[in-house]
């Protein structure tokens, strides 16, 4: 009876080092609703269709190769007010993406820009947010990252990750623009998640037809960040 108990005991054990290894579930959806300022909001939308939707199209809906899409609630419940507003600021060298800081009539109302963006969220009756930690630094296999993104990704962003100037048709996200903005968990809750309405399925919490393991993410992790 008693040793019965200690294999329960141990059985125990082994599922509780395991489930620490899994994906931490993902985040109930809320209403959130973001209060903005309406003026500027509207001051962000007139800057956004004079010098973002040619790219980004009306209401940031994105189109493949030329610019991606921003009104997906995955991505503005992993991106945070900071990145967005870096990205727009410095944009990504080496993509069609360029920095506005040195355009006064957008650098100047960048703040108005976010909000617009922003602003979508309230569009979705949920949503979630991801809870990306901007500090955290994942650790990984960066050489057998390199082999799962070339299995898993290159397809779409390139053989080296460089995006659209490799004739991807995702992002670069193996260019340091996106890596200098993007912090670790924000890459790897985007491969988790994916982006709703986007060719980017989410490759884990059983949203994949082919999930990869949560080591396989932070493999390609490291890989990416080795490129910086
Ligand atoms: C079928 C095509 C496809 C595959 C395969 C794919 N992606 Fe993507 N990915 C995209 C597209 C398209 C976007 C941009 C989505 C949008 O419009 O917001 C994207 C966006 C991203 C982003 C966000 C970039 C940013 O600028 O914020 C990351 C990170 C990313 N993908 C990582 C990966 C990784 C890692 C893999 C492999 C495990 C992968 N993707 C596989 C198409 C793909
Ligand atoms: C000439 C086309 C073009 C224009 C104009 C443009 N963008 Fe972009 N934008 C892109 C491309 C391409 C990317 C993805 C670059 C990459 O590969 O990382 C991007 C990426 C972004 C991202 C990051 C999205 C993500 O998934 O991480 C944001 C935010 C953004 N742009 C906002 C803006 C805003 C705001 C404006 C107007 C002030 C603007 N863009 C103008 C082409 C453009």
């Amino acid at each position: 009876m008693k040793q019965i108990f200690f294999i329960i005991i141990a059985l125990g054990l082994v599922g509780c080092t395991k489930s620490k290894e899994r994906q931490e579930a993902l985040p109930l959806p809320s209403a959130t609703t973001v209060k903005l300022d309406p003026a500027q909001v509207e001051s962000g939308k007139t800057v956004f269709n004079q010098m973002c939707a040619a790219c980004h199209q009306a209401d940031g809906v994105g189109r493949a190769g030329l610019g991606p899409r921003l009104n997906s609630p995955d991505f503005l419940g992993l991106a945070n007010d900071n990145f967005i507003k870096r990205t727009i600021l410095e944009g990504r060298p080496g993509t069609s993406m360029m920095g506005y800081k040195v355009m006064p009539n957008v650098a100047n109302k960048v703040d108005d820009v976010v909000a617009y963006i922003r602003s979508w969220q309230n569009n979705y009756a949920t949503f979630r947010d991801y809870k990306v930690d901007w500090n955290k630094k994942i650790s990984g296999d960066p050489k057998a990252g390199e082999a799962s993104f070339k299995t898993y990704c290159s397809s779409c962003h390139g053989p080296t990750g460089s995006g659209y100037a490799e004739g991807g048709s995702g992002p670069g996200i193996g260019l340091s623009g996106f890596l200098k903005v993007a912090s670790d968990d924000y890459i790897k809750k985007t491969i988790e998640v994916g982006r709703a309405g986007t060719a980017m399925r989410g490759f884990g919490h059983n949203r994949g037809m082919a999930n990869i393991s949560l080591k396989e993410i932070n493999n390609i992790v490291s890989y990416l960040r080795s490129r910086e």
